[in-house]
């Protein structure tokens, strides 16, 4: 079974994916700071009884899991934010605080699922994900990513989103899937 912590769960897409899909799994734990998602998430699995570990800002550690997902917030690197200071802003860099947490594990997750927006290919913030991507593999870890269309899974919406994955026992090259 793989034993997972949602980071940034808003209301579980991660956890409901690999529900769907059909992947043996336990959510140990998820981290959201947002008391409205929180609730949503726990009436949507009906699970009262898993922990929040809160604001991610304030954790020094997590415990072992196979898996960690990370939808950490994109408000920072949207289209809609003429401004957006990318992975360097206050929300989106707490994608580093995700970096400096995984740093901290003796014995790292086997696999890290990211997703947000794919603006962060861009020309404005590509840069900043490399940086981000090359502190992961510092880690041990070797990722690929790829932008997905929600309307080519059966879903009537036109959102695409950009996933990464990694894993850290794999050669160069190797495929994760
Ligand atoms: C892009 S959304 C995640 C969406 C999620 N994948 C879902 O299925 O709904 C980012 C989430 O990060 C949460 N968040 C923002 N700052 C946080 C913090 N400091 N600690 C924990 N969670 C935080 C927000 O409340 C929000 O639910």
């Amino acid at each position: 079974m793989l034993k997972v912590i949602e980071l940034f769960a808003g209301i579980g897409s991660q956890r409901k994916a690999l529900e769907k899909i059909g992947i043996n799994h336990k959510v140990i734990a998820f981290c959201d700071n947002d008391k409205y998602a929180e609730k949503s998430y726990r009436s949507i699995f009906n699970d009262y009884e898993i922990p929040n570990l809160g604001d991610i800002t304030k954790l020094e550690t997590l415990q072992y899991v196979d898996l960690i997902t990370w939808s950490f917030p994109c408000q920072d690197i949207s289209n809609a934010n003429n401004n957006g200071q990318g992975l360097n802003g206050k929300r989106s860099g707490l994608a580093y605080k995700v970096v400096d947490l995984i740093s901290t594990m003796a014995i790292k997750p086997q696999y890290l699922l990211m997703e947000n927006v794919p603006n962060l290919l861009s020309k404005k913030f590509f840069v900043g994900f490399q940086n981000l991507q090359n502190q992961i593999n510092k880690l041990g870890y070797h990722n690929q990513y790829f932008t997905m269309n929600a309307k080519d899974y059966g879903i009537p919406q036109n959102r695409k989103r950009l996933f990464m994955i990694d894993g850290i026992n794999y050669s160069v090259g190797d495929s994760l899937f």
